[in-house]
């Protein structure tokens, strides 16, 4: 397991390039089972998620090329020979539970494991099920698994999502695309993500209306063909770099970011006295006063996002005067908390919320990443702190943020990563 030595204090300046968005990378990989033939991927951020669904699409005998040799451009293709996504790989990553509305839609069945809870909650996938059966899958769990059949093919349905999933929404909207007649998702997900998987899906010859709105609308097709699609840019690990700027007080030029994706992210930094600008290239992010606490509450999109409530935590810890962090996505998200005061930060949660009352500095320490952005937290910690801090279970941030120890020491960042 590898760990993380950050010697803080030091303000970032620099570039640091945004690669593709996981959360829309490993749905448009699962987007291939739709088709026969080859869907190709560039701008794929080289991640160990994309890994793990690259080993899934394997098992369902759907071949995952690397084209330029670089990990950047994916080609994927072939006959879908399997229809088992296993509790191995599932349990690994939650995302898995999307291959269960393609392979339905394609072969008329599938039997994936439950994903069951994980570190943020519990987070059920009752959503997806009542969706696919209102396209008429039957559906049954048995075993710790999911097994789906639709023998005669589904059919569209008007669906009102309860709670704009951005799961149930992608895993719906791409049965759909195979399924007769129209279905009509109301209450989705707007996710930017979502328009990137659908701008991918019409390119591949689905016939979606709606995206960035709250109703879909999706026309069935008997088949999808072959396409090629770039993967949008991260809108998370943007705000992420964007939170290190802002901490050390730094000027970061985030080429490829996109100032449109990044919603009440702006705002909420421009509140905290970090200052942000945009052209066509990019975003650049600075500080030259002092971080203002500022309250924030997770939404679904365009609300503040929940993944970057754990970075902006971090930040807040070290800003004049008091803030308020309220969850409403996840109901346990605050596990970087107990991290972060072992690091000098006050902040106490009651519920859903947290109070943070601002500190002058922070200090390193040992600290143990949690989950993926939680993990981030502590880095941007490290960054702003005096001393030294080491981060155990880096393998959380692996499975979603490339080449973190050479974007940011290539902006002046001491951090370096050891292996044991
Ligand atoms: C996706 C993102 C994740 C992000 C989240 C919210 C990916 C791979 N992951 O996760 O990074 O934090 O959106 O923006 O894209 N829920 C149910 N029943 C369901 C489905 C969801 O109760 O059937 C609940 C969940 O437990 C959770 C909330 O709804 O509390 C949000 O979940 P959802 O929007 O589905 O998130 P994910 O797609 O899992």
């Amino acid at each position: 397991m590898d760990r993380f030595i950050i010697r803080g204090g030091r303000p970032l300046r620099g570039e640091i390039a945004i690669g593709g968005a996981k959360n829309s990378g490993l749905k448009l990989m699962v987007a291939g089972l739709l088709t026969e033939e080859r869907l190709v991927l560039t701008n794929v951020p080289r991640i160990a998620d994309m890994d793990t669904m690259r080993a899934l699409l394997l098992q369902h005998g759907v071949a995952v090329e690397d084209v330029k040799g670089d990990g950047g451009t994916l080609s994927i293709g072939g006959s879908i020979t399997g229809t088992e996504a296993p509790y191995d790989i599932v349990s690994r990553m939650r995302a898995s539970i999307l291959v269960l509305g393609p392979l339905l839609a394609r072969c008329g069945e599938a039997r994936v494991s439950l994903p069951g809870g994980c570190a943020i909650g519990t987070r059920p996938v009752d959503l997806h099920l009542k969706g696919l059966e209102g396209l008429g899958a039957q559906i049954r769990l048995e075993g710790g698994y999911i097994h789906a059949t639709a023998p005669k093919g589904l059919t569209g349905d008007r669906i009102v999502l309860p709670f704009a999933s951005v799961g149930a929404t992608e895993n719906l909207l791409m049965a759909a695309t195979l399924a007769k007649g129209r279905t009509e998702i109301v209450n989705a997900a707007r996710e930017p993500e979502i328009s990137d998987l659908v701008e991918c899906l019409n390119r591949m010859g689905a016939r979606i209306s709606g995206a960035g709105t709250g109703t879909l609308v999706i026309d069935g097709v008997e088949a999808l063909h072959g396409a090629e699609h770039r993967i949008m840019p991260d809108r998370i690990e943007c705000g992420t770099y964007a939170c290190a700027a802002g901490i050390t007080g730094g000027d970061l030029y985030l080429r490829g970011g996109r100032v449109d994706d990044l919603g009440a992210v702006v705002r909420t930094l421009e509140e905290a006295g970090v200052e942000v600008t945009s052209d066509a290239e990019g975003i650049r992010v600075r500080r030259t006063g002092a971080l203002r606490g500022v309250d924030i509450m997770t939404e679904p999109y365009p609300g503040f996002p929940t993944d970057m409530q754990a970075q902006f935590m971090a930040l807040l810890s070290v800003a004049e005067g008091a803030s308020m962090v309220t969850e409403t996505i996840f109901e346990n998200r605050f596990m970087h908390v107990p991290e972060l005061n072992r690091m000098g930060a006050r902040i106490n949660v009651h519920g859903s919320s947290a109070i943070i009352r601002g500190v002058h500095g922070l200090s390193g320490a040992p600290v143990m990443a949690t989950d993926l952005r939680a993990s981030f937290s502590l880095i941007l910690a490290g960054l702003a702190a005096h001393g030294e801090t080491i981060l155990s279970r880096v393998y959380h941030l692996d499975r979603g943020y490339e080449a973190v120890e050479k974007k940011l020491s290539a902006c002046g960042a001491l951090i370096e990563r050891v292996r044991e």
